[in-house]
């Protein structure tokens, strides 16, 4: 009997940690949705910078994010982002967002707006499938308290810079170890340090460190803590139990 992830796996941490990669290996063995956080913010950033309003112009960001529609993919396996019905997967890794979004997600109004249509997201995939993964900042703070199981991810900015790097490369975006590594530490700056729900772990979450572990072993340990928690239910003929 095929095994299935029943509920939230909430897996906050800043970026590098492998989180992505190992959200999106567990929702896929076990049948289960996928929800990056992240992308949603990444695409009101892009809107913002089309728009050509500064990032930091928090009444023109609300006012322009109200008015966009702001898509994302739940399937594992090929996650996708919209911005008014167009795809933007790749539009929105580039440098100039990653260097705009920490000042778009930290204006409060654009968070209450993407929080809600995040919850909306989530009980229509318990609904449909019954089990989701979902990577952000203040997921286990905030999007989701009650997720039966939290998991922080960190890892040294060494290593989170280097997986950047990697991802960056295989994507084709050119970019120096350096300045990936300055990149990567200045988001995690502002992240942790704004005042609305704030990058950090939830006094309930389990820490992992994944700077000495290989993807496959994020992903066994993941597996290991969701069966623990007894979120690995049996999947009978299309329902779950
Ligand atoms: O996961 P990512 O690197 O694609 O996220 C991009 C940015 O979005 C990140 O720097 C902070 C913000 N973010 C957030 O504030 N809250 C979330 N739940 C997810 C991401």
């Amino acid at each position: 009997m095929a095994r299935a992830l029943c509920g939230v796996v909430a897996l906050d941490g800043p970026s590098g940690t492998g989180k992505t990669t190992a959200a999106r290996r567990l929702a896929t063995e076990f049948g289960a949705g996928y929800l990056d956080t992240g992308a949603m913010y990444r695409v009101a950033t892009l809107a913002v910078l089309r728009a050509g309003i500064g990032p930091d112009d928090a009444s023109a960001v609300v006012e322009l994010v109200r008015r966009i529609e702001i898509g994302v993919g739940t399937d594992p396996k090929e996650p996708s982002a919209s911005l008014d019905g167009v795809d933007v997967s790749e539009a929105i890794r580039t440098e100039e967002v990653n260097q705009a979004v920490s000042a778009v997600s930290a204006v409060p109004e654009v968070r209450e707006m993407l929080v809600a249509e995040q919850r909306r997201i989530i009980r229509k995939a318990l609904d449909e499938v019954g089990g989701i993964v979902v990577d952000g900042r203040d997921i286990g703070t905030v999007v989701v308290p009650d997720a039966p199981l939290k998991v922080f991810l960190t890892a040294s900015a060494d290593v989170r810079a280097r997986r950047r790097s990697a991802q960056d490369a295989a994507a084709g975006r050119v970019s120096t170890p350096e300045e990936t590594k300055a990149s990567v530490e200045r988001r995690d700056r502002l992240d942790s340090t704004r005042a609305n729900s704030p990058l950090r772990a939830a006094d309930d979450a389990v820490l992992l460190d994944t700077s000495d572990l290989a993807l496959d072993e994020v992903t066994a340990k993941l597996t290991e803590l969701a069966e623990d928690r007894g979120l690995l239910c049996g999947e009978v003929a299309g329902t779950r139990r």
